[in-house]
């Protein structure tokens, strides 16, 4: 009877550090970039605390399959198994590091990091996050706008497309060096390698009375933060509509003293619009 309670209390007490051991692991953390270029390095992390327990292994996962175990008893520590075209750098990769070379399209996925505790709890937690591989487009956007003078009240449009990339750039507008806000949006080609191609169209209405005679637009794409490129610099300038705005040329005139440190004044005179997109055309 006696030899029972006792059994009973040391199942109990191994039961508390086994949920002890669940707290400590909650500081798993997993850093991966989000998105990395083609044929650059990949650095992912793992941080965790195991206060005080031996780490017994780590193991890393692409799309559920192990790829890189950490076992610091073993010998030796390391192993990498052939994944995909995964490479590792074995010699910059640690307990708390895997550094990927090289990589290509086909590494994009989901990445995860298990560490284990050692004996006796070999408490285990896991965390995971997406990488996309960046295949950037092999130019710059193009901007192409439908004249190359105007007059007050004229729409003008223009056009940006970001050649074929992986996966589709944004585009975003810049009037007179200022950005468009809320050109983030375009039209996506998707192509049948995975490639996608962007389409942005601008319209403005030309100011009347504008106290600059130029309006100066370009466009830039860009890939999450790993690339970013811009167009060249459209420059379209305002011819007088009559000649009855002589009077309107010289208050022009004075305005442009007045005003020409604030762009922002000159952009509010612009009423800005997403044309129509284009339809979903898709080709194969
Ligand atoms: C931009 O697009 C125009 C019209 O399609 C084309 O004529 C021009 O060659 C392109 N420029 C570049 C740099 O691709
Ligand atoms: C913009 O693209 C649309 C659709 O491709 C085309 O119809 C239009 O002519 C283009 N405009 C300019 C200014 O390039
Ligand atoms: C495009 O912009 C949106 C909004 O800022 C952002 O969430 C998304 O990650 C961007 N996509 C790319 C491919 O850069
Ligand atoms: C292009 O592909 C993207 C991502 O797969 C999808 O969200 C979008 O709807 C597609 N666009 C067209 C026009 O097929």
């Amino acid at each position: 009877m006696i030899k029972m309670t006792t059994l009973h209390s040391v199942f109990v007490c191994i039961a508390l550090h086994f949920i002890g051991t669940v707290n400590t692991l909650k500081s798993l953390q997993i850093h991966v970039p989000k998105a990395v270029l083609t044929g650059h390095d990949a650095d992912l992390m793992c941080s965790y605390d195991l206060e005080g327990a031996q780490l017994y292994s780590i193991r890393w996962y692409r799309n559920m399959i192990e790829f890189y175990r950490f076992v610091p008893k073993e010998s030796p520590a390391t192993k990498v198994f052939p994944v995909a075209e995964i490479k590792v750098d074995v010699a910059a990769s640690d307990q708390n590091r895997v550094v990927l070379t090289e990589v290509d399209r086909t590494l994009t996925g989901e990445y995860q990091c298990e560490v284990s505790a050692d004996a006796p709890y070999f408490h285990t937690d896991i965390k995971g996050t997406m990488m996309v591989v960046v295949e950037p487009p092999l130019t710059s956007p193009n901007v192409t706008a439908d004249r190359l003078s105007y007059v007050g009240g004229d729409h003008i449009r223009a056009n940006c497309s970001s050649p074929p990339s992986l996966p589709a750039a944004n585009i975003t507008w810049y009037v007179n060096e200022q950005m468009v806000p809320g050109f983030t949006a375009n039209h996506v080609m998707n192509f049948s390698n995975g490639y996608a191609s962007s389409l942005a169209t601008l319209e403005l209405e030309a100011a009347v009375h504008s106290p600059v005679p130029t309006l100066m637009i370009r466009c830039e794409a860009s890939i999450f933060d790993v690339w970013r490129s811009t167009s060249h610099t459209i420059v379209l300038r305002e011819r007088s509509a009559n000649p009855a705005s002589a009077l309107g040329r010289s208050l022009t005139g004075a305005a442009t003293e007045a005003c020409l440190p604030t762009i922002l004044v000159i952009l509010l005179q612009f009423s800005l619009q997403l044309l129509q997109r284009y339809g979903g055309t898709s080709i194969r």
